[in-house]
């Protein structure tokens, strides 16, 4: 196959890199259109020399996937528009729930799709990436008329080959919302409290984190995402532990002076929370600290 990888972040190195691993053409797409080719090693592993941002090439790839964060993914796809055949699936993932519905109306002939991953990478410098932790990857429809084709279902396949496993939900904006409810517990509170992801499993961040995730439940019973108060507060926990050594995204950007992607983790949650007249003071202070913060 031939796969375009928009945005050649942690995520996208790891795609890309397991992608050209397994024997597919990778076309990357980066910030910077003059760059020709990137070159990039995968944990201990030897070189890669990825040809990238020959824009004439997109038309000819089977699918594109968008690692850009939820704050980018405007101003990284627009541009590939006119270079971009309707037919081609257009995969995104990222953090946070909303960027999509920012497209312009001409995006309205594309296959788009939404995906989520509990993949873990980290790039340490723009030469490397390290697979920090192996997960899952399901990709859904974004619009209820994108359906699971033979050409998607191949596609996930091989891109399930590459960097298992990747498997088609039916149902993605529940995975998305379960996704969104880890974001803006996990996220807000390291980049605020500066600490790893298993340290809010320390006593002192326990009634934080128990508000944080009785608002985010209400919420999601309104839109009628119907989990259980227990159930979500397991899978918060366990991903805190599985991922207790790592610092968050928003740590890092944070850390970074890099703009976080709280409008679409706390911001979408506030957004929906007023559309259905729910308080949500905890929230609230988290989102104003990290625009603070931002600033
Ligand atoms: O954004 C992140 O850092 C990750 O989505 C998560 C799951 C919080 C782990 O660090």
């Amino acid at each position: 196959m031939k796969i375009g990888i928009v945005g050649i972040g942690a995520l996208g190195s790891l795609w890309a890199t397991k992608l050209q691993q397994d024997g597919h053409d990778v076309l990357a797409i980066t910030r910077d259109h003059s760059q020709r080719s990137i070159s990039i090693s995968l944990d201990q592993q030897a070189k890669f020399e990825i040809p990238a941002n020959d824009l004439t090439q997109l038309s000819t790839c089977q699918a594109i996937i968008i690692t850009v964060k939820s704050t980018q993914v405007k101003q990284a796809i627009e541009p590939l528009f006119t270079y971009l055949p309707t037919k081609i699936p257009l995969i995104f993932l990222h953090n946070g729930m909303g960027a999509l519905d920012q497209l312009s109306e001409q995006w309205n002939q594309h296959p788009l799709f939404l995906a989520t991953t509990t993949q873990a990478a980290f790039k340490p410098n723009s030469q490397q990436v390290k697979h920090t932790g192996i997960g899952q990857t399901f990709i859904g429809a974004y619009r209820e008329t994108e359906k699971l084709t033979a050409q998607l279902d191949s596609i996930i396949q091989e891109l399930d080959s590459a960097l298992p496993k990747v498997m088609w939900h039916n149902h993605i904006q529940s995975a998305l919302w379960k996704k969104l409810a880890i974001n803006c517990v996990i996220n807000p509170m390291t980049a605020i409290y500066q600490c790893k992801n298993g340290e809010l499993l320390q006593s002192q961040y326990q009634t934080e984190v128990k508000s944080l995730i009785n608002e985010c439940h209400q919420v999601m019973q309104a839109v009628g995402q119907n989990q259980s108060l227990n159930d979500l507060s397991d899978r918060i926990k366990q991903v805190m532990i599985a991922t207790s050594d790592n610092f968050s995204s928003m740590h890092q950007d944070i850390h970074h002076k890099r703009p976080t992607e709280i409008e679409f983790i706390t911001g979408f949650l506030l957004k929906q929370a007023q559309r259905y007249a729910i308080d949500m003071p905890n929230h609230q202070r988290l989102f104003k600290k990290i625009k603070q913060l931002e600033k």
